[in-house]
């Protein structure tokens, strides 16, 4: 059973839109193994997205993700790291496809709603930045 790490970020709690993200995961089967709601520090947010601190976007990003709570979540399910990205859709939400969370709620490629991990090493790294063993059930 795969795992990995989403995010409903600021964009997405501030629109109300958890709930429906949710539902499109245990729609999906994927089950939820950990969920919490946390608002980051700017230090805290940079920690997480320190694979893009070279970005030109790094500044704007850390500080939209520290400026509001955000609800982390551990997915897992089988194959759940593509599954969800499906679901999500791309980047940038102009190109995400119909139906996807992106496609229906971002409104630009920063805000776009929801994180997911990309790949089994960054969701180990992402899962542990937010929970311990003891808060991830089965
Ligand atoms: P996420 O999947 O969380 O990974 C990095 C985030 O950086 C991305 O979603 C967007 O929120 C944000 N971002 C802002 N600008 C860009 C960009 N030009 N390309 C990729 N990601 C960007």
């Amino acid at each position: 059973m795969e795992k990995t790490l989403s995010i409903i970020k600021p964009d997405g709690v501030k629109k109300n839109v958890i709930g429906e993200v949710i539902k499109r995961f245990e729609a999906n089967d994927i089950k939820i193994a950990a969920m919490k709601m946390v608002h980051l520090t700017r230090t805290q947010a940079e920690g997480f997205y320190a694979v893009h601190k070279e970005r030109p976007f790094f500044k704007s990003l850390t500080e939209f993700m520290s400026s509001g709570p955000i609800v982390v979540m551990v997915l897992k399910g089988n194959d759940v790291i593509a599954k969800n990205r499906k679901l999500m859709g791309a980047t940038n939400f102009k190109e995400a496809e119909e139906g996807t969370i992106r496609k229906d709620f971002a409104t630009d490629i920063e805000k776009n709603v929801v994180h997911g991990s990309d790949a089994p090493e960054t969701a180990a790294f992402e899962i542990g930045y937010f929970f311990n063993s003891f808060e991830i059930t089965g």
